[in-house]
């Protein structure tokens, strides 16, 4: 097997095993109490800190919207219970399985659109999607299959459409190394070789460049419009504090304020980023 089909399998598999019989109940009360989970989780949490970015929430309504990656569907049905007409992927069809219990159980104005299988193979109409949204997703991806993914985009855009995909960011060579050597969560350390390389075999995430550079000259290979928004910066050391209150007014404070920093700080030490498309190049549209 190719590296690309390899990493695309271990991604099936690990995901395929973490969403199997996933309960939506969560899912359910947060798009039931809309206003209040948006307001926390765009002020506090990255990932939906950096998505939500430059006032999403109220630019999707009513948008045709594609999701790559959809992983447990959250982000699918606050896009959908926002108003917008959205589509979801994933290489895990247990995905689909969450899609179909959340049309079942939330009256969306538009119900959510599973993309079974290998979304490179979709019979999407071109130019027919106000956004592309990704969230954790594209660093999943091998670069030459990222390639594929956003050649697709491309395509599916709207001419004045917009991509937007919030990844983990690695502008530091040395930040990087420490973190691997540092053990958290399941990952063990990398001192510890033996047990690192086990955990090695079965991570989805394959080697590759996880930099801002690499995603601003991938970008525009296809767009004339790149911008890349550091998101983490401060907020990475909400770590330092137990879970609660005070670690969510550490990191409501961080987010606020870290686009204060100067480039030469928020670049390098950046967590997370927030990755826009805009203006697909002529000739690149297929
Ligand atoms: C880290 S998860 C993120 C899920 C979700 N977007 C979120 O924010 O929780 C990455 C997702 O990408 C999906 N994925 C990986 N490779 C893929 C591919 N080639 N095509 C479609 N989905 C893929 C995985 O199945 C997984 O659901």
């Amino acid at each position: 097997m190719n590296p690309e089909d390899q990493n695309q399998e271990k991604n099936k598999l690990h995901f395929e095993a973490l969403y199997a019989n996933y309960p939506i109940s969560n899912i359910l009360h947060w798009i039931n109490n809309l206003d209040s989970f948006l307001d926390f989780a765009t002020t506090t949490e990255t990932s939906w800190f950096g998505l939500y970015q430059t006032n999403f929430r109220e630019k999707i309504k009513g948008k045709k919207v594609l999701e790559m990656g959809c992983g447990d569907c959250t982000n699918a049905a606050v896009m959908a219970a926002l108003g917008a007409e959205v589509y979801a992927n994933d290489i895990a069809s247990a995905s689909g399985e969450i899609v179909r219990k959340l049309n079942e159980n939330y009256n969306f104005k538009h119900p959510i659109i599973f993309v079974e299988g290998d979304f490179l193979e979709n019979n999407l109409p071109s130019k027919s999607f106000d956004f592309v949204v990704g969230k954790a997703f594209l660093h999943h991806l091998t670069i030459p299959v990222e390639k594929l993914f956003l050649k697709e985009t491309v395509r599916l855009l709207k001419p004045d459409g917009e991509a937007r995909f919030f990844e983990p960011a690695v502008n530091s060579k040395i930040l990087d190394e420490i973190r691997w050597h540092i053990p958290i969560g399941g990952r063990p350390s990398k001192f510890n070789k033996s047990a690192f390389a086990k955990w090695k075999e079965s991570d989805p995430h394959p080697d590759r460049s996880f930099s801002s550079n690499h995603w601003e000259k991938a970008g525009k290979e296809f767009f004339k419009e790149v911008e890349i928004i550091p998101v983490g910066t401060l907020e990475r050391f909400s770590r330092l504090f137990g879970w609660g209150k005070r670690r969510n007014k550490f990191k409501q404070w961080a987010l606020k304020s870290e686009h204060l920093l100067p480039d030469f700080l928020n670049k390098p030490f950046t967590r997370s980023q927030l990755i826009v498309y805009r203006k697909s190049r002529d000739g690149v549209t297929l």
